[in-house]
């Protein structure tokens, strides 16, 4: 990677804006120090061995987390980045399962719920063959790691061979892979389905509400919330909301972790369209590591076409998630839809028309940012988690998906939004999309850390290593 690629900022009506990298220039003040306070948050959420997404609301490591926070600490630290990883993997299950959770053990039972004693993983998910020396949560989320490998890599490829980092994750993520392919069709149309809110990592969306009300919640007094202790209940998840995801927690555990026929099993655009980018990032580790990777490739092309099959939506102009309990495709606008502009492979006037609705009445935020969900739909909300507020997360994904195909001017703005709001906000969980006030926990790590990987401004094409070919 190009070491001296820095964003410039300067000074508009607007507040700062940042300009697309050049060669030669050193950062600008303003995005030097924004660059020290990114780095600072990840400093203060470091534990050792992983990224904590914030101390006082998520004290433990969370997967997809650690996914974005390492393609961020990458700029600062690339051992720590390929750290992070293999602390995550280290922590895989024998079926295949990297699971959302790896709890440390120095933190007590009652900071985080569900704990460790909740799920039980070390018992209840031996015949999935859970680690025993090592407590996790029994779900998934999304699998972003193969892609944060490979971009780790690409930071510093001379440490990540003489560490023989590649060579020692591959088999762990070829086999996450394998897990998510083969026991999660649930819908036997190629696809993977999560089968709970928290797997897909949007957890309260209005996607959800339909599946969801199916569900018995658990009663108010089996549990205690531990996350108002540290989060606005109006940036929450409701109660009944909460009822229903450990209700559907408590299930999955009880029958032993196994991926038979649960309540709640959705196929996701987003999900789907991020093991997709994953998979022909495992492409490129497995050509890295001298192997072929077509076959990769090519499964990740049907996966795409199964992709556009099942859930693409000519109507909204995106994708929907599918509901395979109630049967057929759920009709809310979230941002899950417009991820898989991601994928360079997707058909022309797909994309064109994703493109379309980014930038039309039901997305376009007054940040600048892409909100989590409609912005004209009935149950918008702009402060409470996943129900409106603008994420740092889909942003960077979405401005990879712009610059992917060829909208470099609308990257450019986006770029500029996200770093723009991140610095205002603090690093922030996630923010009003119109307004831009802070919602959730302060000090995020994986707002900090895409920050980071933004402020760098590297070149997708360079950095996925094949111009003009797939880039996913
Ligand atoms: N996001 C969930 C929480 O709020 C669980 O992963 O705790």
């Amino acid at each position: 990677m190009d070491r001296t690629a820095q964003l410039t900022a300067r000074v508009t009506e607007r507040g700062i804006a940042y300009d697309p990298p050049s060669s030669s220039p050193p950062p600008a003040p303003s995005a030097a120090s924004l660059h020290v306070r990114a780095a600072r948050v990840l400093a203060a959420n470091w534990t050792g061995g992983s990224t904590v997404p914030s101390r006082s609301l998520y004290p433990h490591q969370w997967s997809w987390d650690s996914a974005f926070i390492a393609i961020g600490l990458r700029h600062l630290s690339p051992l720590r980045a390929q750290t992070e990883l293999e602390t995550l993997l280290a922590a895989q299950w024998a079926d295949g399962r990297v699971p959302h959770i790896v709890f440390s053990p120095s933190v007590p039972l009652d900071a985080y719920f569900p704990s460790p004693d909740f799920w039980r993983s070390s018992t209840a998910g031996r015949p999935a063959g859970a680690p025993r020396t090592v407590q996790t949560s029994g779900i998934v989320q999304p699998p972003v790691h193969a892609l944060a490998a490979w971009l780790v890599h690409r930071a510093d490829p001379v440490l990540s061979r003489a560490r023989g980092f590649l060579a020692r994750v591959y088999p762990q993520l070829a086999a996450w892979h394998r897990y998510l392919l083969h026991c999660r069709d649930l819908g036997g149309g190629g696809l993977v389905s999560v089968v709970h809110p928290w797997e897909q990592g949007m957890d309260n969306s209005p996607c959800w509400d339909g599946p969801l009300a199916r569900v018995t919640p658990a009663p108010a007094h089996s549990f205690r919330r531990a996350d108002l202790d540290h989060g606005a209940a109006g940036d929450r998840p409701t109660d009944l909301d909460y009822g229903r995801y450990v209700r559907l927690a408590a299930d999955y555990r009880d029958g032993g972790y196994a991926d038979r026929d649960g309540e709640f099993a959705v196929e996701d655009p987003s999900f789907n369209a991020l093991l997709i980018a994953s998979e022909h990032a495992l492409a490129r580790i497995a050509a890295e590591l001298g192997a072929p990777g077509t076959a990769r490739h090519a499964r990740a092309e049907r996966l795409t076409a199964a992709l556009v099959e099942r859930l693409w939506d000519d109507a909204s102009g995106m994708f929907l998630c599918r509901d395979l309990r109630g049967g057929g495709p759920i009709r809310e606008r979230s941002v899950s839809g417009l991820v898989p502009l991601l994928l360079p492979g997707l058909p022309r006037e797909v994309a064109g028309a994703l493109l379309g609705t980014l930038r039309g009445p039901h997305f376009a935020a007054r940040t600048g940012l892409v909100p989590s969900y409609d912005l004209r739909g009935p149950a918008f909300e702009p402060n409470r988690y996943w129900r409106g507020p603008a994420w740092f997360n889909t942003a960077w994904l979405v401005e990879r998906g712009l610059r992917a195909h060829g909208e470099s001017g609308a990257a450019d703005a986006l770029r500029g939004a996200f770093l723009r709001t991140a610095r205002e906000s603090g690093f922030a969980e996630y923010v009003d999309p119109d307004t831009g006030e802070a919602c959730g926990a302060p000090g995020f790590g994986w707002t900090a850390a895409l920050t980071l990987d933004l402020l760098h401004g590297v070149d997708v094409a360079r950095e996925t290593g094949e111009e003009g070919g797939n880039r996913g």
